[in-house]
């Protein structure tokens, strides 16, 4: 990785403040004063600012409770980025999946792209759990066509593994083992129901955290990391 972003990537400097402090000669690496913001690191290198060594975690995961009215995009005011301090973005921090504009809930935010890319891949069918609100209750036919599978107006074939009412009015839970556009709308759609709130609730391991309000964010605990690495058959540590 260049030296320039292996410090913006600290979160600590943009990449313009990088490359000055690199031209003034206040990075060395190995040692050695390096005045090339394109100098190549190896791994292993040992990375100074001003004498004082750079260490950082690689990775960074995040559990955001989305609000309504942003959006699952890495840039523009409505990005749900901007609920994040500016070293995140710096970082490389992105959402893993979307939800749509609308939809609250439980959103992975990382800079992690092996994880991300198997998290969404359809081939694991890793399960995701929402909370919903119809416009009005399923009636026994709507319920079974929904567990056994319908056709989207792409062609697709889909089905929820679970549709469980909560106990409150025209309330369910449900479960999807993929996430495409607009999936959980489309399918009841589909059965003749209109989706008027939905929340992610859970995506494979991790669960929305209930202390966090819509619109804030933590970062996941190692417990819940080393969950999400073993159900994504990913090594037990996080590579540095
Ligand atoms: N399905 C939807 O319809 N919308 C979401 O935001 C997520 C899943």
């Amino acid at each position: 990785m260049r030296l320039d972003r292996y410090l913006a990537r600290s979160g600590r400097y943009s990449r313009s403040e990088a490359r000055k402090i690199i031209q003034q000669g206040r990075v060395r690496v190995n040692f050695l004063e390096i005045h090339n913001p394109g100098y190549h690191l190896k791994p292993g290198d040992r990375v100074e600012v001003d004498g004082e060594v750079l260490a950082y975690e690689a990775h960074v995961y995040l559990m955001l409770n989305k609000p309504a009215g942003l959006v699952s995009s890495t840039t523009g005011e409505d990005s749900v980025l901007t609920l994040l301090p500016d070293e995140f973005r710096r970082r490389g921090v992105f959402p893993a999946g979307r939800l749509d504009r609308d939809t609250e809930g439980l959103l992975l935010l990382t800079n992690d792209g092996q994880l991300a890319q198997r998290l969404l891949h359809p081939k694991r069918q890793v399960p995701r759990e929402y909370l919903v609100t119809l416009d009005a209750p399923l009636s026994p036919e709507q319920l079974g066509r929904l567990l056994e599978g319908l056709t989207l107006r792409d062609g697709h074939r889909a089905r929820f593994e679970a549709v469980d009412p909560t106990g409150l009015p025209r309330n369910y839970r449900v479960v999807l083992r993929e996430g495409r556009y607009h999936e959980v709308k489309r399918l009841f759609a589909a059965a003749g129901r209109r989706v008027i709130y939905l929340k992610r609730v859970a995506f494979g391991p991790l669960r929305l955290d209930p202390d966090l309000p819509p619109g804030r964010w933590r970062p996941l605990t190692a417990e819940e990391l080393q969950a999400l690495r073993r159900a994504l058959g990913l090594a037990a540590s996080t590579p540095r």
